[in-house]
């Protein structure tokens, strides 16, 4: 064999990637709040589970915090990408705040679904991460109907009150080919299980794992940028390694890529998360070009396309001041 040296050094670098309609939505809405109503703007919970984006905001004038009880009277808070529960809402309007929602119309549509389901009095089956904002806020739609079901090992100890009259929803975010295997175990448990009226994982999550599957086998080590808290840069990572990548790493910046992943590999795999802005995937790439990985094949699998309109708020602000 001839010595690494030999061999040309290349990256795969995934394409769709980081940004997804949402995200970018719910950035541009914080942009616009600052823009048109001043700092500070208060923001419940991260506004995308992405460390630089919040702290660039930070710098620009938002104020992150937990609940809207930190929020003082009569300020502005957006909510978060993730969706909230209708109770959050409400704490709004009794402490009077400007509520500007950035959540994403995708999980909207799946509270939505939540929704009409409890109201026909189904028992839910809500596949998701137990604790993550999403499922919480999705949760909060129907507490009394939603049962949380945290991948295929839970199915076990599911219950049910009429069998006849049970869906499954899910968290966006999820990787594809698990949920698949929460649903045929629930499945077989509950023969009579419905399905939600659409895809539950949305189509940016989808075409990133897509993606991934295809350049993984040919992967020595395959890098996904994102933060530990973003779940479906989480899931890209465990998607990477399921799909034949010897190794994978998850980081949030370039310096946190360690030189001996690299030891012996000619191919290198390099994505982003759906919160992760694309000047962060040019800095890992130079610091690749650094390494000798100078070779990048960009490999595509689909085009995006789909944009969100900013918050009806923002919007109606926005023409007005024009
Ligand atoms: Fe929305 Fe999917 Fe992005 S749910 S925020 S389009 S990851």
């Amino acid at each position: 064999t001839a010595p690494t040296g030999d061999r040309a050094k290349r990256v795969l670098l995934a394409k769709p990637r980081g940004y997804c309609a949402g995200v970018d939505r719910a950035v541009e809405t914080v942009e616009r709040a600052l823009e048109l109503y001043g700092a500070p703007i208060y923001v419940r919970k991260q506004i995308v589970h992405n460390r630089h984006v919040v702290e660039t905001l930070e710098r620009r004038g938002a104020i992150f915090v937990e609940e809207n009880a930190e929020v003082p009277e009569g300020a502005t808070v957006i909510f978060s990408a993730h969706g909230v529960a209708p109770e959050v809402y409400e704490q709004a309007k009794q402490r009077n705040l400007r509520a500007i929602d950035a959540t994403c119309p995708l999980v909207t549509k799946v509270h939505q679904e939540a929704r009409r389901y409890a109201k026909d009095d189904y028992d839910i089956l809500l596949i998701g991460h137990e604790g993550h904002e999403e499922v919480v806020g999705t949760s909060g739609e129907a507490p009394e109907h939603v049962t949380l079901v945290d991948g295929p090992d839970s199915v076990d100890d599911v219950t049910v009150r009429d069998e006849s009259k049970v869906v499954w929803l899910s968290q966006t975010t999820l990787s594809v080919d698990e949920t698949l295997e929460t649903v045929e175990r629930l499945r077989t448990k509950f023969p009579g299980l419905q399905s939600p009226p659409s895809d539950d994982i949305c189509y940016a999550t989808q075409n990133r794992q897509q993606v991934v599957k295809q350049i993984a086998a040919d992967c020595d080590v395959l890098l996904v940028v994102g933060s530990r808290n973003s779940s479906n840069s989480v899931r890209l990572r465990e998607v990477a390694l399921e799909a034949g990548s010897r190794s994978a790493y998850l980081v949030d910046f370039a310096a946190e890529i360690d030189d001996a992943w690299f030891d012996g590999a000619t191919t290198v795999g390099l994505t982003s998360g759906a919160s992760v802005p694309e000047e962060l995937v040019q800095q890992v790439l130079a610091h690749l070009a650094e390494r000798g990985f100078t070779d990048v094949d960009e490999v595509t699998t689909v085009e995006e396309r789909l944009t969100f309109a900013l918050p009806r708020e923002i919007k109606k602000d926005l023409a007005a001041r024009n």
